[in-house]
């Protein structure tokens, strides 16, 4: 069995998506437009969140209401463009703690390293979601739940804004438990592993370097 695959096509993330596609969209757009999709997805990729019934009281009555039932979650951007993710995420579960874990592809080879990894000491208890804005080869992406897994990690989720069906797949072949969430599944990719029609490079465009 492949980990599913989950395009999030509501309008508002398609129209968003657009503008952080544009060339011309500039830094502080840009990192606006993550962030706004972050949040949109961390709504959905929360729907099934376990609820538990909590007795309150009203300014009427006595009430018996739903509240998340105390999951314990994680947040883990692929540093740097993972970063961007963040926020948006925190603004939906401000009390989910995130690991960190830094990744950078090399432009010859394609083949991502690691050179930094920090998650929250109770691994094994989490339900974890990766974030990345972009899932190319899925090289960075499969290291980065590989990384968690050797940790102990038992439960994850990889979100990503754009994706090439090439990244998908090799998600899919290394890690069939994982299900996948996208902003919008893109055609292929270039000669330099740049995701075709994509947004370029994303870290770039989020933190203003190069
Ligand atoms: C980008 C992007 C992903 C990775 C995707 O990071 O943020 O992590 O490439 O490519 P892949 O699926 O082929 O591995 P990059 O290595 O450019 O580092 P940065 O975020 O520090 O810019
Ligand atoms: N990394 C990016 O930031 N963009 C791509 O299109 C591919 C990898």
């Amino acid at each position: 069995m492949m980990g599913k695959v989950h395009v999030y096509d509501h309008p508002l993330i398609q129209h968003k998506m657009t503008i952080m596609r544009k060339v011309e969209t500039g830094t502080k757009q840009f990192r606006e437009l993550v962030d706004e999709v972050s949040s949109l997805m961390a709504y959905e990729i929360t729907r099934d969140l376990p609820l538990t019934d909590v007795e309150i009281e009203t300014p009427v009555s006595v009430s018996t209401q739903k509240m998340i039932a105390g999951k314990k979650l994680g947040i883990v951007p692929i540093l740097r463009a993972g970063l961007g993710m963040v926020d948006g995420f925190l603004k939906m579960m401000p009390n989910v703690k995130v690991g960190h874990i830094g990744l950078y592809r090399d432009p010859e080879t394609l083949e991502p390293h690691e050179y930094y990894l920090k998650l929250p000491t109770d691994v094994t208890e989490r339900d974890f979601i990766v974030v990345d804005p972009m899932l190319a080869t899925g090289g960075s992406a499969a290291d980065a739940i590989a990384a968690l897994k050797k940790h102990g990690a038992k439960s994850i989720k990889l979100a990503c804004l754009c994706a090439a069906p090439e990244g998908v797949e090799r998600v899919q072949a290394e890690h069939p438990d994982v299900e996948i969430y996208l902003a919008a599944l893109d055609e292929k990719l270039n000669d330099h592993g740049y995701i075709v029609p994509g947004l370029g490079d994303a870290g770039d465009r989020l933190f203003g370097t190069k």
